[in-house]
């Protein structure tokens, strides 16, 4: 017999919660950041470009994967063939471990929502962060747990739980409904304060105006689609999750594009309400923009409070607001990231929701604790490193691969068609297999030459041995060991069907 399988309430709410997904600190700190070193307004062509043949084609080939076999990853993959449920548990396996840290990061913002309305961090920021709250230490002194970010992630995990517990329709889609126009009115909220600064329009302008000649570099094609790749929460099964949960007959090809669009979208307001404060920041302390543009944690917890702290009026409001927006575009991606997993775990042992959601919350938030240490900030720039470019990147491309020459793409092609209004043609066959599998193989060449040439972030071999190669092979090990372990025979029946 059949075991129901969870279900979203609407279309709207499936599309909200996948852009919910989509959107996090990577539009936020990353996107605004990439377009200014890579051309400015003139990164829009390699980006859109990127956009075009490989993101929303691999959006519609998970979402397609998904949709048809009915499954998380594993189970997906497995209906196709045996062997290739091995990469089903590698990519949610990656999944977990990319949850553990992200959550953490997560914890950062929600305590600075916090300190923000006071300006806890001071007149030296960069001081606050690393040392007074994170008490940071470098490779291998843990430094003990930081109780303080501790707290935050028990709220950050909390969140999820409840929420993931709750279901698909009456958790992940009721908190999309929620945290999405929440979004929206945040970051209209920060673009207007950010706009409106003096100073601002000159950051806008560095942000946006095009240099062409940028285009001629092919390490800017690589970066568009690295950052494609990634705004768009491809490989990490994500989509096919979602997608299993969506009604028989939706609209996929559709659906893609909707989420594609609406998260580029909101990377393009992010760039332009920071870019807005950036030029603000440099105008006031009277320096060269390039010395105020910086990324990622950088940006958001020490230049972000530098910029508050020389804000006119209704500072503390403001900075609020800013850790605010990345709590929740976090939280919506978190939620999804865990979804990812623990959809994976009840297909697989057939467990009820509540429980898998128990144990995989349960153990992320133990594991985040690793992170909570002074040793946790080091860490975690290791393992995301690798992860992002030798998990992420290489479960991307052998997807492709299994699903491009051995089977798949007619398939869900047939699939995806018989459904959706805008059919997809040859182009996404070519997308897949001429254009996004070379242009994979490249970016890892690139990246692959760099890791050999010199070692990441000048840490010691032991802690790229361990926690970078180590943590991505060790999880093929465990994807490999989770594939063995037999399946309950009534999941598998209608897989000779799906064939
Ligand atoms: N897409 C997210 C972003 O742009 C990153 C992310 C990837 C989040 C995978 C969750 C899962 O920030
Ligand atoms: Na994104």
């Amino acid at each position: 017999k059949e075991t129901q399988r969870d279900q979203w309430g609407s279309r709207f709410g499936f599309i909200l919660a996948a852009i919910g997904s989509a959107v996090g600190l990577g539009n936020i700190w990353r996107f605004p950041y990439m377009a200014y070193e890579n051309g400015g307004g003139a990164f829009l062509v390699p980006y859109f470009f990127a956009l075009l043949t490989a993101g929303i084609p691999l959006l519609v080939l998970e979402m397609g994967l998904g949709h048809k076999m009915r499954g998380s990853a594993p189970l997906s993959f497995r209906k196709i063939k045996e062997k290739y449920e091995t990469l089903g548990w590698w990519t949610v396996l990656i999944t977990f471990v990319v949850t553990v840290y992200y959550s953490v990061i997560i914890a950062w913002a929600v305590s600075f929502v916090f300190f923000a309305f006071k300006q806890s961090w001071g007149a030296k920021p960069d001081e606050f962060f690393f040392g007074e709250y994170l008490k940071m230490t470098n490779f291998w002194k843990i430094g003990g747990i930081r109780f303080n970010v501790l707290a935050s992630l028990a709220l950050v995990w909390g969140l999820n739980y409840l929420i993931l517990f709750k279901g698909i329709k009456e958790g992940i889609e009721k908190a999309s409904k929620i945290f999405m126009p929440l979004l929206a009115v945040l970051v209209v909220l920060i673009t207007v304060r950010g706009i409106t600064l003096p100073g601002a329009i000159e950051g806008i302008n560095h942000f946006l105006e095009p240099d062409f000649s940028v285009l001629k570099d092919p390490s800017v094609w690589v970066s568009a689609y690295g950052q494609v790749f990634f705004t768009l929460s491809l490989g990490f099964g994500i989509m096919i999750a979602y997608a299993s949960y969506l009604p028989k007959k939706s609209d996929v090809v559709n659906n893609a594009f909707i989420t594609a669009f609406g998260n580029s979208g909101f990377s393009f307001l992010a760039g332009i309400a920071i870019f807005g404060v950036l030029g603000y920041m440099a105008q006031s302390q009277g320096v060269a923009f390039k010395e105020v543009v910086t990324s990622g944690i950088g940006l958001a917890f020490i230049a972000f409070p530098k910029a508050i702290n020389l804000l006119p009026g209704f500072n503390g409001l403001f900075g609020a607001l800013f850790f605010l927006c990345l709590v929740v575009s976090g939280l919506s991606s978190t939620i999804s990231l865990i979804e990812s997993f623990s959809s994976s775990i009840m297909d697989k042992f057939q467990m009820t929701r509540k429980k898998a959601v128990t144990i995989v919350c349960g153990l992320g938030f133990l594991g985040s604790a690793i992170f909570a240490t002074g040793m946790g900030l080091v860490i975690l720039d290791v393992v995301d490193h690798f992860l992002n470019n030798y998990g992420l990147a290489v479960v991307g491309l052998v997807e492709c691969i299994l699903l491009g020459y051995f089977w798949g793409l007619p398939n869900i092609k047939k699939h995806v068609n018989g459904i959706s209004d805008f059919k997809v043609g040859v182009w996404w066959n070519i997308a897949i297999k001429s254009v996004t599998i070379p242009i994979l193989t490249i970016m890892l060449a690139f990246k692959f030459k760099a890791e050999v040439t010199s070692l990441y972030g000048g840490y010691p071999l032991s802690s790229i041995l361990t926690l970078g190669w180590g943590v991505v092979v060790g999880l093929i090990v465990l994807a490999y060991v989770m594939k063995n372990i037999k399946w309950n025979e009534d999941v598998l029946l209608d897989a000779d069907i799906v064939k």
